[in-house]
């Protein structure tokens, strides 16, 4: 068993977070549906309205609970395993119970007097809408990177990706190109993500205390997260930031920061710079 694998049936699988804030609505044959914004962020990229993408289309979702809120809910919070051809479903424990009621009435709504459609073969993945936008960020296993990672898929020209270890509260490194994550859910866990072409490797944090990190979550502005960690005790936040094509990461610590040693570096496809401007330090990456 690779250690990948022990992690997946371990269920240390956590949330894919996909997070998309603009809210969308599909229509019902008779009446158009809003879509509450819990389903876009939580659902949308694996659950489509009337086709199976990574799980199951809501059509067949409504067929199956369309008289039992009760156990739809308890399926999101401890999903099971059902369907071989699919890979499991994460636990959506953190979305909460009334915006989980809500979705329910959402799918009830939406499928009212709706059919499947005739699916077409190859990524289905592909086919989400949510997953084909820039940014977005995406919580799944990658490649030289901690299990708990998330990238960033920025909307630069490069199509630069972010890898960013939540475990060590860094960021590992830069890609550029499609980054995709269907890889990973069509072998089960058995695969990781599919990163791009690496362009900036940071091998270790820019802080150099002995302390381990804690990850304390991150806010999404815009399509950009600010990361938000702990060392000791210092509260840092890692805000991502762009300016056209030139990638920012901006620190701040409360009270202040830590000593840090901020990167000053070029690659062919990269210069990586910092500035200090009071108590933030901003790194800087410009691609040549
Ligand atoms: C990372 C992808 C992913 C996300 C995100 C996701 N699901 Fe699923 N979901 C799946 C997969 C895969 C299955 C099929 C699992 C199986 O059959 O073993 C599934 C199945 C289901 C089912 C069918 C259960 C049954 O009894 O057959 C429901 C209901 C469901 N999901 C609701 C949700 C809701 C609501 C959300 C958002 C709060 C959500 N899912 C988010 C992948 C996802």
């Amino acid at each position: 068993m690779t250690i990948i694998n022990q992690l997946f049936s371990a269920k240390l699988l956590a949330a894919s977070a996909l997070l998309m804030l603009q809210s969308s609505s599909v229509s019902a044959e008779n009446e158009e549906v809003a879509t509450p914004l819990a389903f876009t962020i939580n659902c949308s990229g694996c659950h489509l309205l009337d086709k199976a993408v990574v799980g199951p289309s809501l059509v067949d979702i409504a067929k199956i609970y369309h008289k039992d809120e009760a156990a739809f809910i308890k399926w999101c919070v401890e999903p099971g395993k059902k369907r071989p051809q699919m890979p499991q479903m994460p636990s959506m424990a953190h979305v909460a119970e009334g915006d989980l009621k809500e979705i329910y009435q959402y799918i009830i709504k939406a499928t009212k007097g709706t059919k499947n459609a005739k699916v077409q073969k190859g990524d289905l993945y592909a086919e989400s809408p949510t997953m084909a936008a820039r940014p977005r960020i995406i919580r799944t296993f990658i490649p030289d990177s901690g299990p708990a990672s998330l990238y960033v898929a920025l909307p630069t020209e490069e199509k630069h990706n972010l890898v960013w270890d939540t475990d060590l509260c860094r960021l590992r490194y830069i890609t550029t190109g499609e980054a995709s994550a269907w890889g990973y859910y069509r072998s089960s866990g058995n695969d990781l993500a599919k990163m791009g072409k690496k362009c900036y490797t940071e091998n270790a944090s820019l802080f150099t205390s002995e302390l381990k990190p804690e990850f304390k979550g991150y806010r999404v502005k815009e399509g950009l997260p600010t990361f938000i960690y702990m060392i000791g005790e210092v509260e840092i936040t890692e805000a991502i930031e762009l300016e056209g094509n030139v990638i920012k990461r901006t620190f701040t610590g409360s009270p202040s920061l830590p000593v840090y040693q901020a990167p000053d570096r070029e690659t062919k496809e990269l210069r990586t710079t910092s500035q200090v401007s009071g108590q933030s330090l901003t790194v800087i990456h410009t691609a040549q």
